[in-house]
């Protein structure tokens, strides 16, 4: 199979994703951002996985991810574990542990806080508000653009600096010997701060066409915080094209891959409606090219 040109814009290839990920030069891609699918869940719709093979399923994939994968690059991995049997299957957890075997760093986890989630009554949970966004590194250190997703101080500093006791105005360091410290009143006049970990949006509204699409907010976010213009994002897991959509909006470039034509040909309408018109007909050309396993 030939190599995937990387100086394009965009691309968008249309097959299993262990196969076409073969394609692309080794440590070409500063960010993977993708939901795969969920064990099981969505049979139906587009072939699931048995929660028991999900780590085996999964395993050669990462493998390529890992190998495309710059060493300053990340990979977010979008995924929340189903219930089986009346109880939380362990799946997602024992993931992480082959995932750190395979040579990745768990280096952060991020949660996608679903602040719209349709309510109803479990008999023994609430309703599911919450996604994991797993963040895995090859190296402690990595690319990462922390202003890029500052957020506006809010009303807590108005509050909170009003009134400095003696230990805000030093830097208070942890006493737990960690290294970290706080001084609250460097935070005096700043209006904007840097964000938790909890990321709350709502799930998408407006895209009907795929029944487990996430939000463009989502992987904007992430896009924002690990790359920077004309860096490449890849989403091996594509969908309805969510995560390419961002990049063209965040002048990115973009490898998605997806199994399903039907997914594929989403990924590509919603892509040329979103393209400026001057940039319409060379996506058009782009993904003429597109790649069959
Ligand atoms: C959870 S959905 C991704 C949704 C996407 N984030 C969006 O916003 O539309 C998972 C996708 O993985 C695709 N898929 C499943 N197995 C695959 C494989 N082996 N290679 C590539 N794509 C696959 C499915 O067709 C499905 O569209």
């Amino acid at each position: 199979m030939d190599q995937l040109d990387l100086n394009r814009r965009g691309s968008i290839l249309l097959g299993d994703c262990e196969v076409l990920l073969a394609t692309l030069p080794p440590a070409s891609v500063d960010l993977i951002v993708t939901s795969p699918p969920y064990a099981d869940q969505r049979k139906h719709t587009y072939g699931g996985i048995a929660p028991d093979q999900y780590v085996d399923w999964f395993l050669p994939i990462s493998a390529e991810l890992y190998r495309v994968l710059k060493p300053s690059g990340s990979f977010i991995l979008n995924i929340k574990e189903r219930v089986v049997d009346g109880e939380r299957h362990t799946y997602i957890l024992e993931l992480i542990l082959a995932l750190r075997k395979q040579g990745w760093r768990w280096t952060e986890e991020y949660i996608w806080h679903k602040k719209n989630c349709y309510p109803g009554k479990w008999p023994n949970r609430f309703r599911d508000a919450w996604e994991r966004c797993l963040h895995f590194t090859k190296e402690k250190q990595f690319a990462m653009y922390q202003d890029e997703v500052m957020v506006p101080t809010g009303d807590w500093a108005t509050t909170r600096l009003s009134n400095l006791s003696e230990t805000d105005k030093v830097r208070d360091n942890s006493r737990v010997q960690s290294g970290f410290g706080k001084k609250i009143s460097n935070w005096i006049g700043r209006d904007m701060a840097y964000p938790t970990n909890v990321l709350h949006m709502a799930t998408e509204c407006g895209n009907k066409q795929h029944s487990a699409a996430f939000p463009v907010e989502l992987p904007s976010w992430f896009i924002k915080l690990f790359t920077q213009p004309d860096d490449i994002v890849l989403d091996p897991f594509l969908g309805s094209g969510t995560t390419a959509v961002a990049c063209v909006e965040l002048c990115r470039r973009y490898i998605g891959i997806d199994i399903s034509p039907e997914f594929i040909k989403i990924a590509e309408d919603r892509l040329s409606a979103c393209y400026p018109k001057p940039l319409q007909l060379f996506i058009a050309e782009e993904t003429n090219g597109t790649y069959n396993s």
